[in-house]
């Protein structure tokens, strides 16, 4: 038997999922790749769906793969799938267009972070109901990170001719993950005026001026973009 939602949730999760995947190499569009047999958008779909919040799921898919994502999805939990767009940015936009007014609460999940737990949109949803217009999963970053600019002298063929500027204060960076929470309106107005494409939500809500909050974010919801991350994803389904 399918899930139902819950018809009674404040929230709707939209899943940009029309990407080629082209950092994971030769393999077809990434969210319809598999991951222990099973295709990564089925995977991500499934822990969605889970949360208690959840009322409606809007999925952009890629435009040629629309029929296919529906039925792929049908045995996994009621989904609206709509056509994506060329870019991220715009298979958003595309899926928001999707949601009724009457949601209050618009998350934005990348399929690409197929292991997400459940708790993280709930976490998230939650930090939005408490009042903040917009909400980020985030993790410490663990390198240290250096500002670099061009050497001035040439360097051996195959090297970076690059400098180190500067070392970063490691300490008040953060590394963003996804889902991004909003209030309804605020998503909607951010998306209505976005000039130029950024990689995610919560910096259109930045550039509008508007406070962004964070939550912790899972070292489960890890995005999958190279092929050491798939490997690294399947190891993973077998502890979780
Ligand atoms: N995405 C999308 N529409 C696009 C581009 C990306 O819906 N035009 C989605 C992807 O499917 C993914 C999420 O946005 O779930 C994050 O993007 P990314 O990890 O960069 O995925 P791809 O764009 O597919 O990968 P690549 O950049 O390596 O081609
Ligand atoms: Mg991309």
């Amino acid at each position: 038997m399918t899930p139902q939602l819950n018809a009674r949730g404040d929230v709707a999760v939209l899943v940009p999922a029309a990407g080629a995947g082209l950092r994971l190499g030769p393999g077809g569009p990434k969210a319809l790749r598999l991951l222990a047999g099973e295709p990564l958008l089925v995977h991500a779909i499934r822990r969605v769906a889970a949360a208690p919040s959840v009322r409606m799921i809007v999925v952009a898919a890629p435009a040629a793969e629309v029929g296919a994502v529906r039925d792929l999805l049908a045995p996994v939990a009621p989904v609206t799938v709509v056509a994506g767009g060329a870019e991220r940015q715009e298979s958003v936009s595309l899926a928001l267009a999707a949601v009724p007014d009457e949601i209050a609460i618009v998350l934005v999940h990348d399929a690409a972070r197929a292991l997400t737990p459940p708790q993280l949109f709930e976490s998230v949803a939650a930090a939005v109901r408490a009042g903040s217009p917009a909400v980020i999963p985030v993790l410490p970053v663990v390198d240290t990170i250096k500002e670099v600019g061009p050497a001035s002298v040439t360097a051996p063929e195959g090297v970076a001719a690059e400098i180190v500027l500067g070392t970063v204060d490691r300490s008040v960076l953060r590394s963003v993950q996804t889902p991004q929470g909003f209030r309804h309106h605020v998503l909607a107005a951010a998306h209505a005026v976005a000039a130029d494409a950024l990689t995610d939500d919560a910096g259109l809500v930045e550039k509008a001026g508007l406070p962004v909050a964070c939550v912790p974010g899972s070292e489960l919801a890890l995005k999958i973009t190279r092929p050491l991350d798939l490997v690294l994803a399947e190891a993973l389904l077998h502890v979780i």
